[in-house]
């Protein structure tokens, strides 16, 4: 698979855990890395250029810090912007049929924050029922995202660790070595770590 990851990190330069997992990917043949907030600092989006980069990619990657649970704001204007009926979504709307949409991002809450009896409550996931749903519309199945909880209080290992994994994750599904299909039945593309790709990770 060809992979689009579009970075999204409105302070990258201040960033630990974003930085260190793109650090990973960066150089990797056939993982194209767009950092948006460099490339659209004026929120002034290309359209044309970013539809032409999502046709030429199988698999999207949304890579960014969890802000009020969800996206950081450029993600959300790329949406509205890029996805435009009749190209994306629509009777006519077809460019992204067949194509895989997946997050990949890092929280400041602890796993256990986001659950039913945690301060959140709800999974993050279920945050992220709004862009599975854009998926869904727009005809891409939606993989389960690669979460890094409370990213910044991990020890450099750990963090080089889940670095790791994120780069295992990528690199088996351009290589065909992981099976999207298989990574569905995850909650969460980390708890396939161990068993389809990467090490067994540790509880988190
Ligand atoms: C504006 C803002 C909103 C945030 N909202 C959330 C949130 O809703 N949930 C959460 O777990 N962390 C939240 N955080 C914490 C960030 O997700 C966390 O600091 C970041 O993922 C760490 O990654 P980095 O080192 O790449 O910045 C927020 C941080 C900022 C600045």
């Amino acid at each position: 698979m060809k992979i689009l990851v579009l970075a999204a990190h409105p302070t990258l330069e201040a960033s630990v855990v974003c930085r260190k997992l793109l650090a990973g990917i960066r150089r990797e043949a056939g993982i194209s890395v767009v950092d948006l907030y460099e490339r659209y600092p004026d929120f002034n989006i290309d359209v044309a250029a970013e539809q032409k980069r999502l046709e030429a990619a199988d698999l999207i990657i949304f890579q960014h810090p969890f802000y009020w649970y969800s996206t950081p704001a450029i993600l959300k204007e790329w949406t509205d912007l890029v996805l435009e009926h009749g190209w994306a979504y629509g009777r006519t709307g077809k460019a992204l049929e067949g194509k895989f949409l997946m997050n990949a991002l890092s929280t400041g809450g602890s796993a256990d924050a986001y659950g039913e009896t945690g301060k959140n409550r709800f999974t993050v996931p279920e945050f992220l029922a709004p862009i599975a749903q854009t998926a869904s519309l727009c005809k891409m199945s939606y993989l389960p995202p690669f979460v890094v909880f409370e990213g910044r209080r991990l020890e450099w290992a750990q963090l080089a660790e889940s670095a790791g994994l994120y780069k295992d994750l990528l690199t088996g599904l351009r290589d065909d070595r992981i099976d999207p299909r298989a990574l569905a039945r995850y909650r969460l593309a980390n708890n396939a770590a161990g068993k389809l790709y990467g090490v067994e990770a540790k509880p988190a």
